[in-house]
């Protein structure tokens, strides 16, 4: 079976993307797998940038071909941002509980709602030689955090014709709209032709 290393630590990203592997003859390996617990500095200004230093990394460290995923959150009254910087944005409040309590409070106060997720995913096969898939969901800020399945800015998300958060959607049904999975479809459609 041919390997494929998934450069990511983090539990909830890897049950999604194992789940969404299973059918496929693929034995899907994540740095746990691999004891690497070294990560490059993501320096890169853009999702696409970033999930390329982490692919390149991984596939230098163990010469298996390596995807890595960089994703974030873009909010409307928030300047599109926090973008590449969402894990840095979230971290930065004392709880998850208060960033939520801020981004509504400026969704509110500027009356604009809109969001999305996006995901880049590169996947390097050789030196040097990578490809990009990106995957976007649109949606808007919630009034209030609900759900708690889902990890991240999950609960205050909720997707266009949708009428639930992302955080109260089971893991299956984010699936099948995440900005995630559409670029790990397009992922999967690349590496089976
Ligand atoms: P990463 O760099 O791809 O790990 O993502 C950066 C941050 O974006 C994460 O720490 C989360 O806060 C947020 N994020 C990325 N994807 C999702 C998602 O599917 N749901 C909720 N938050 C997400």
């Amino acid at each position: 079976m041919r390997q494929l290393l998934f450069f990511s630590n983090n539990k909830n990203k890897i049950i999604e993307i194992k789940k969404i592997f299973k059918k496929f003859n693929l034995e899907l390996l994540s740095l746990n797998d691999l004891n690497i617990s070294n990560e490059p500095e993501e320096t890169g200004k853009t999702f696409e940038e970033n999930a390329k230093i982490k692919s390149d990394y991984g596939f230098n460290k163990t010469g298996i071909p390596c995807f890595a995923d960089d994703s974030g959150i873009c909010i409307e009254s928030l300047n599109w941002k926090p973008g590449v910087l969402s894990k840095r944005f979230l971290n930065d409040f004392k709880s998850n509980e208060a960033c939520f309590k801020s981004v509504i409070k400026s969704t509110k106060k500027n009356s604009q709602q809109n969001a999305y997720f996006k995901t880049s995913i590169s996947l390097t096969v050789k030196e040097n030689q990578n490809v990009v898939f990106n995957g976007k969901i649109d949606g808007k800020i919630s009034e209030q955090a609900k759900g708690g399945f889902g990890f991240g800015y999950d609960p205050i998300f909720i997707p266009k014709n949708y009428n639930k958060t992302l955080a109260e959607l089971s893991t299956r049904e984010k699936n099948e709209i995440s900005h995630r999975s559409i670029a790990i479809k397009k992922l999967i459609n690349f590496l089976i032709n």
